[in-house]
């Protein structure tokens, strides 16, 4: 399949969310084109064998493009603002390809929200703790990957307050760019360890420039239950989660 370039997601965007005569693409919409295009690009990858879940879908721009330029053929999109999920339902009159297309609002940790079995689930810049809930949904959908990008890290997210401590623990100064950093990378260490653990082989990579968005971590995973690397994450974020007290070297 040919890869999606920026300009054919710009081009979709006008046409299908913007298409205001004498409008043009903001700066930001330009920097999204190029995030959609590298997820569009790792998605169209993947096997399409069920669903595709668009989660803190925004206006759905990813999971309807990947209607529009994959030929995805089943979406369910869900995002909590209705009138975003309302702009999702304008611009699904703009599609030229038939989709068997889902809009659910609500949380995204609202399983009920969810199918069953997802080929894939993406969410892109999904807010703080919507970034776990994400992930502890598609593990309970049984989903064959994930393509997650998380965004801010508030002190809403589960493990914040844990890498804070983490932090204190180890005598970390007090500076706040040293200290967000070290908590920023202790969250998605857990965020990692639980996927694996889950059963879901996680590689964690920046998939655009950080001049794009600073928010530019991919965790792409895939589901695979392969039992010792399953184990090895159980051990490894069992460690984490309890300060690492237990040393590495004493583990089975
Ligand atoms: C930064 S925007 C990203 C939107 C879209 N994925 C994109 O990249 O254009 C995050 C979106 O997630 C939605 N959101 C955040 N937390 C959510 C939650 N817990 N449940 C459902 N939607 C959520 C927000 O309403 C917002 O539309």
């Amino acid at each position: 399949m040919t890869p999606v370039t920026a300009s054919d997601v710009e081009r979709h965007l006008q046409s299908m969310f913007i298409d205001a005569a004498g409008t043009s693409l903001r700066r930001e919409d330009l920097k999204k084109a190029v995030e959609v295009a590298a997820l569009l690009d790792e998605l169209g990858r993947l096997g399409r064998r069920g669903p595709l879940v668009d989660v803190a879908a925004g206006k759905a721009y990813l999971g309807l493009l990947a209607v529009e330029l994959l030929g995805f053929e089943q979406l369910v999109i869900i995002e909590r603002n209705p009138a975003r999920l309302a702009d999702a339902r304008h611009a699904m009159t703009r599609l030229t390809r038939a989709a068997n297309i889902t809009l659910q609002q609500g949380d995204v940790g609202d399983r009920a929200l969810w199918p069953g079995e997802p080929s894939a689930v993406v969410a892109l810049h999904a807010c703080g703790p919507a970034s776990d809930a994400v992930i502890d949904a598609t593990i309970g959908s049984e989903a064959k990957w994930l393509l997650l990008v998380p965004c801010c890290y508030s002190a809403e997210v589960p493990f914040f307050a844990a890498a804070q401590a983490h932090a204190e623990r180890l005598g970390l100064p007090r500076h706040a760019e040293v200290q967000k950093r070290f908590v920023q990378s202790l969250i998605d260490a857990e965020r990692t360890l639980r996927l694996e653990a889950a059963g879901w082989e996680t590689t964690v990579v920046p998939f655009v420039a950080p001049t794009v968005t600073p928010h530019n971590l991919l965790f792409r995973a895939r589901r695979v239950r392969e039992p010792r690397r399953m184990a090895e994450a159980a051990r490894r974020r069992e460690q984490l989660v309890s300060g690492g007290e237990e040393r590495l070297e004493q583990a089975p």
